[in-house]
């Protein structure tokens, strides 16, 4: 597994970077490029909530990791002029750790718990009554003496966010007023961020250089951050004190980031479908194993963009490589073998001879057909 960090990976890094993310975090509504419609609801219901002086309805944010979630939800709470208490579902183990985090809560604050779908089960069963009716039971005691003690809890907002909409249980994902799922950003919106990141870093860009950065980084603030920064050092390294079209060139060639936005992984793992499986289709756990990443890794941080980008289907029977995919790669000067894939004249008649395949291509890493080097 290649353990140095991605420039183009979308979850955040080191604790340097979480530095210079907070430097960087829009901190009202009105700063926060993009997701209109997000935006335009979210007000509403905010501004509902501060007239009425109530705590505001819970909100569940999902989409793609570096969208904005952590920071809409920061910006959530500054616009209602309370406390966010901030968790995560990791790191809520026992049912006893939300409870005592819920008690600390002051009316109306917002709890923040972020990766909400890797919640335990039995600390969904504490939130559930505290959402609804802002009320837990506690267990006093153990073995046949102990009680359920009803506790009251002050009204209190929960914003969630998620990668995986799918993944929030249908009891948990009622509970929620709201949801907003952010959507990934256009190049319009990319180059507002970049030259936003750009003046409060006091770096001096030419437009050429936004646009290159803007088509570069994936639908994804935090990427475009990253590169800008890296495209700064770039520039300071080579004695430049604004970045240039060139500067940017440069320092994308430097990083191995084609014109897509891609990097080496993302094109080792196209590769891997168009070369080894035949262009699919392949399940994901193949997939993974080839590339020695975990499957919810291959999930949650390659696939999402490579989907939006339509170099990848999900089928039924796995992942297929597009056509696009198979020009990009072609343009990049790698060997594209013919797909395995067979029209589909009748999805019927073809059903049970691709779900054949991709058994083949699960047990025979190198490919029924056996085609290419490998990566
Ligand atoms: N709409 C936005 N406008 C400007 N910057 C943004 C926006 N959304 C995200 N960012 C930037 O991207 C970085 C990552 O955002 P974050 O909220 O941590 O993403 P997520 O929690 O969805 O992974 C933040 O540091 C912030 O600077
Ligand atoms: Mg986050």
């Amino acid at each position: 597994m290649d353990l140095t960090p991605r420039v183009v990976g979308p979850a955040a890094l080191a604790v340097e970077e979480a530095v210079v993310e907070t430097s960087l975090r829009p901190r009202h509504l009105d700063e926060y490029v993009g997701q209109e419609q997000v935006k335009r609801n979210l007000g509403t219901l905010l501004e509902a909530a501060r007239r009425r002086g109530e705590a505001a309805d819970h909100i569940l944010l999902y989409g793609p990791p570096g969208l904005g979630k952590t920071t809409l939800a920061n910006i959530i709470a500054r616009e209602l002029g309370v406390n966010i208490h901030t968790t995560s579902g990791p790191a809520v183990e026992r049912a006893g750790d939300l409870a005592a985090i819920l008690t600390n809560l002051e009316e109306r604050d917002v709890l923040f718990i972020d990766e909400i779908h890797r919640l335990n089960h039995a600390v969904e069963e504490i939130l559930y009554p505290a959402m609804e009716d802002f009320v837990i039971d506690v267990m006093i005691g153990r073995g046949p003496s102990a009680r359920s003690l009803r506790l009251s809890l002050k009204p209190f907002t929960v914003v969630a966010a998620t990668t995986r909409a799918g993944r929030v249980g249908g009891p948990l994902r009622d509970r929620f007023g709201a949801i907003y799922r952010l959507e990934y950003y256009d190049a319009a919106d990319l180059s507002a961020i970049v030259r936003r990141s750009a003046s409060i870093l006091g770096v001096e860009i030419d437009d050429d250089a936004v646009a290159i950065l803007a088509r570069r980084g994936r639908g994804t603030p935090r990427v475009v951050n990253r590169l800008l920064k890296r495209v700064r050092d770039h520039a300071e390294v080579h004695g430049e004190s604004r970045i240039t079209a060139l500067q940017a060139d440069a320092a994308m060639r430097e990083l191995e980031i084609d014109d897509e936005g891609l990097d080496t992984t993302d094109r080792r793992l196209l590769l891997a479908i168009v070369q080894k499986f035949a262009s699919g289709p392949v399940g994901g756990a193949a997939l993974a194993a080839v590339i020695g990443e975990e499957v919810e890794t291959v999930e949650d941080v390659y696939e999402p963009y490579l989907l939006q980008l339509g170099f990848l289907d999900r089928t039924p029977q796995g992942r297929v490589a597009t056509e696009r995919a198979r020009d990009h790669l072609r343009r990049l000067g790698f060997e594209v073998p013919a797909p395995r894939r067979l029209e589909r004249v009748d999805a019927g008649l073809w059903d049970g001879l691709t779900s054949e395949g991709s058994r083949d291509a699960l047990e025979d890493p190198a490919g029924p057909a056996g085609q290419g080097p490998s990566t």
